[in-house]
């Protein structure tokens, strides 16, 4: 029989790759969706025509546990929050709700349905479970490159939602024998990313400015550096975790940093075009705390699981320009996210 995976943020740029690595694999694959009349759930049901869509809210315990029940997954994917990390001092509760406690409701969810307790530890052939954790937890970091014991110093709601998912992922594996893994995963973008990201935020602008559609484009900190890969490499490390004998935590990285303003550079450079002659900084983009640099030691990862990024920064950045080159020639509105193949 084909093993069954839900993944919770199906609508989101992970959640559409992983959605269709774990289908090339042959899983049965679920997505829980949100929403009245979500409009991301349809152009979804577009691209993934095999997925199928179970009703549910990370804000909602018992939508959780219906949709567990419903499902009978091998594996869950918990990739469901608010990750725009500005948006997260502006809806700061919000954030702490989906982010945070979402990840203590889906646990909730699987031990309940498993049958798990104090007194009842987790069978073999239980629910294996991912969370999406993040590395913003690490912050304002200690040491670099970062790796699974660095310690943690969050600098927004958003990190400090993620170290809480993040604590309490272990903490039931420790506490009822769960198998429950955190990945911590740097910064990884495609074409699908969402618009509010600096990466499509400037591959957006790059092809706005080549087309005649725009002159210039506004950038917050261009000092800040990440450590950028390709979310398509990002999926495969989530679902190898899950295949580990025992459940453990990674580093998901390349292990490379650029700033903000390199990333401009290839960007603007990939369309033939001079950037500092469109950017314009803007102080209003800054955020009131920044992280100023991350970068993976994905060591562990790599040793373990045989995980290693394949595509490399600048051949990201000029496949997320030609992709909106594409797509706003065709006429596509970024704002639909039509640039989903
Ligand atoms: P994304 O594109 O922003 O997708 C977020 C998903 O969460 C969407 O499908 C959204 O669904 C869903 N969601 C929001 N509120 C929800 C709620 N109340 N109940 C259920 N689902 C809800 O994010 P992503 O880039 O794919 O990232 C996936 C996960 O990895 C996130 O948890 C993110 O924090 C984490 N992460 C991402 C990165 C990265 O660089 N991409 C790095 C580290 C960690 P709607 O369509 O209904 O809004
Ligand atoms: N979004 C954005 N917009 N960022 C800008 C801008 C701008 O106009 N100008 C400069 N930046 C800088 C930000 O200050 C930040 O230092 C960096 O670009 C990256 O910003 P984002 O692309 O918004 O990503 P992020 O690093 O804050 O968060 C992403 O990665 C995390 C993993 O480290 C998100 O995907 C999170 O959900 C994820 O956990």
């Amino acid at each position: 029989m084909a093993r069954r995976a839900l993944i919770t943020g199906i609508t989101g740029q992970d959640g559409s790759y992983l959605a269709e690595h774990l289908l090339d694999q042959g899983y049965e694959v679920w997505g829980l969706a949100r929403g009245q009349a979500n409009p991301r759930v349809s152009r979804m049901r577009k691209l993934l025509s095999d997925v199928q869509v179970v009703r549910g809210d990370l804000l909602d315990q018992g939508s959780l546990i219906s949709a567990v029940e419903r499902v009978q997954p091998d594996e869950v994917y918990n990739l469901g929050a608010i990750s725009f990390v500005p948006m997260s001092w502006e809806q700061a509760e919000l954030t702490a709700e989906v982010t945070g406690m979402g990840v203590l409701r889906m646990l909730e969810a699987i031990r309940v349905c498993s049958g798990v307790s104090r007194g009842a530890a987790a069978a073999s052939g239980q629910i294996r479970f991912y969370q999406a954790s993040s590395s913003e937890m690490f912050g304002q970091v200690t040491e670099t490159p970062q790796n699974e014991r660095t310690a943690f110093h969050p600098r927004s709601p958003y990190g400090v939602a993620k170290a809480y998912g993040h604590f309490l992922t272990q903490n039931y594996r420790e506490s009822y024998g769960m198998y429950a893994v955190s990945g911590i995963l740097f910064n990884h973008e495609s074409p699908r990313r969402g618009a509010e990201f600096v990466t499509r935020k400037v591959s957006l602008g790059v092809a706005r400015i080549k087309l005649g559609q725009a002159t210039e484009l506004r950038l917050g900190n261009l000092e800040a550096r990440r450590d950028w890969g390709y979310a398509g490499d990002y999926v495969k490390a989530m679902h190898l975790m899950l295949q580990a004998a025992t459940p453990e935590d990674y580093v998901i990285g390349t292990g490379r940093m650029k700033s903000v303003r390199e990333l401009v550079e290839a960007a603007f450079s990939a369309a033939g075009l001079d950037w500092e002659r469109y950017v314009v900084t803007d102080q209003t983009l800054h955020r009131p705390a920044e992280v100023d640099l991350l970068c993976a030691d994905p060591k562990k990862a790599r040793t373990q699981l045989g995980w290693e990024p394949r595509v490399a920064f600048d051949e990201l950045v000029a496949m997320m320009v030609e992709s909106d080159l594409r797509l706003l020639t065709d006429g596509g509105d970024p704002d639909q996210d039509s640039s989903w193949p």
